[in-house]
């Protein structure tokens, strides 16, 4: 009988890719994905500890998690009666002893770099009493352990290819959390990527904490770097999109920003964190580039690919920040001008030197730049919304809009975007004319049997040879 597997996901894009890698290490054990947590056999809650608000969540939903444990164990239906209560993710690695001893009903407590050995966890937990602690970083790399039977991703798909980040910025946790720097070999990549395009999947996008850090052995005793893998990967008869997140703008090389020029598959998006405009505040941060570094990298990538689109992520209020350092922030949103972006509000974290800075910004300020900062960014997002209106571009549709009769795709520059289509679209690249945009998606009419797009040719191209 198959067994009921729960997995709740919290953080980034490379915690839902653990996610389901998980669901695939657990597949041959008999579990199978489902729904909702009730009468589950296994419910895995895969953390996130950027921030504190989302380190906090884990212990809420442990508390509610607990009754549906009590409830399985009395009624006894199904299974052997028992739910295997597991955390993962970054929480678990930063704070697996203060799980266990705060909630002993939690089974197994893993971090990120161990879940390869899940059944081992899993037999010891259905014997034992108490919880199974794992949070070690291990010799061997787990991408060498994961089956090679993976659940189907669908026509949009991730792909891990680098983990871990050396760079300690001084207020994040990912260092700890994942450990070193760490790029999976190219031809396990391009292995995993041939597998998912037999699939049925068209457009991949690459992981890593540092994802242009990445760098692999070619033939030939050549040695690879991020731009080099994505031209292999475009090579790929059928895959038609590619995309590559978080990069750093130290890591961004020579390759890499001719790839924006010449492979017609890489997508003319790129999230390229910031953090801060103030060369005290990004000093501070660790982060070894000033504003007019990044300036001048945008101004690169730009000069190669007029076409390239940019988010980033902000952090207001790091320890000793002043207007005048916030203004700079301020500046450099508008200089660059972005599609979109994310900002949040500092939050110390344990562990991290930023904590230990004595000059905290006040719960007040913080706020007050927050708002400040995303109606700027509000107001890029709908101004670059606004500027397809009237054109033609290429969407992937990957999922039925909420009306009847309407498909959900995302644009080249990872737009929503919704048209009135037939289902047999589905999973197809699709050109579409902007008829509508709203600061969250955008809204289309299907173009019949042309390809008119300014942006277009990435698609045609992959389209022609597909
Ligand atoms: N590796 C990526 C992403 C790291 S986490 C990078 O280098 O950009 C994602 C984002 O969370 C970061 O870019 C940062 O903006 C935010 N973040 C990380 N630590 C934070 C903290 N302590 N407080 C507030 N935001 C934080
Ligand atoms: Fe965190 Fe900085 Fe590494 Fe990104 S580069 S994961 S923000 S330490
Ligand atoms: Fe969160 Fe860990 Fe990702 S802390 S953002 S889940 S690397």
């Amino acid at each position: 009988m198959s067994k009921k597997l729960f997995i709740k996901t919290w953080g980034c894009q490379m915690n839902v890719y653990d996610s389901a890698r998980m669901a695939d290490v657990l597949a041959p054990l008999g579990y199978r994905p489902v729904d909702e947590p009730e009468g589950a056999d296994m419910v895995i809650l895969n953390t996130c500890h950027i921030r504190e608000k989302a380190a906090d969540k884990v212990f809420s939903e442990l508390g509610r998690l607990r009754i549906l444990k009590d409830e399985k164990a009395v009624a006894n239906t199904g299974g052997d009666g028992k739910m295997i209560l597991a955390v993962a993710g970054c929480v678990a690695q930063a704070e697996g002893e203060e799980i266990v001893a705060r909630a002993p009903y939690v089974d197994m407590v893993f971090g990120p770099q161990t879940y390869h050995t899940l059944p081992e966890m899993v037999a010891k937990a259905s014997r034992a009493a108490g919880s199974v602690l794992n949070t070690d970083f291990p010799a061997e790399s787990k991408f060498d352990f994961l089956p090679e039977e993976a659940t189907s991703q669908g026509v949009a798909a991730f792909l891990a290819v680098q983990e871990g980040c050396d760079k300690f910025c001084t207020f994040c946790v990912v260092p700890y959390t994942r450990g070193a720097e760490f790029s999976r070999p190219a031809d396990q990549i391009l292995a995993e990527a041939r597998r998912l395009v037999a699939g049925g999947t068209r457009e991949i996008s690459l992981l890593g904490q540092n994802v242009n850090a990445w760098h692999g052995d070619g033939p030939n005793g050549s040695s690879w770097g991020l731009g080099r893998l994505i031209r292999a990967l475009a090579e790929i008869d059928g895959l038609a999109r590619i995309r590559y997140t978080t990069s750093h703008p130290r890591d961004m090389d020579d390759e890499l920003i001719r790839a924006h020029a010449e492979v017609p598959q890489l997508m003319p998006y790129l999230h390229l964190p910031v953090q801060s405009g103030s060369d005290r505040i990004l000093a501070a941060m660790n982060r070894k580039h000033s504003g007019d570094d990044y300036r001048r990298l945008v101004d690169r990538l730009r000069a190669v690919n007029p076409d390239l689109a940019l988010s980033s992520d902000f952090i207001v209020g790091f320890p000793g920040e002043s207007d005048a350092d916030f203004a700079a922030t301020l500046k450099l949103v508008t200089d660059v001008g972005y599609a979109q972006a994310y900002s949040f509000k500092y939050s110390p974290r344990p562990g991290t030197p930023a904590a230990l800075e004595s000059k905290q910004v006040p719960e007040d300020v913080k706020e007050a730049r927050l708002q400040a900062l995303q109606q700027l960014i509000g107001a890029q997002q709908v101004a670059f919304n606004h500027s397809f209106v009237g054109r033609t571009m290429p969407v992937l549709f990957d999922r039925k809009g909420r009306r009847p009769g309407q498909l959900l795709g995302r644009s080249p520059w990872m737009q929503s975007v919704h048209a009135d289509a037939n289902e047999r679209l589905l999973n197809q690249i699709v050109e579409v004319r902007i008829e509508d945009a709203r600061p969250n998606s955008l809204a289309g009419r299907i173009v019949t049997g042309e390809f008119a797009s300014t942006a277009g040719r990435a698609v045609d191209h992959a389209e022609a040879r597909a």
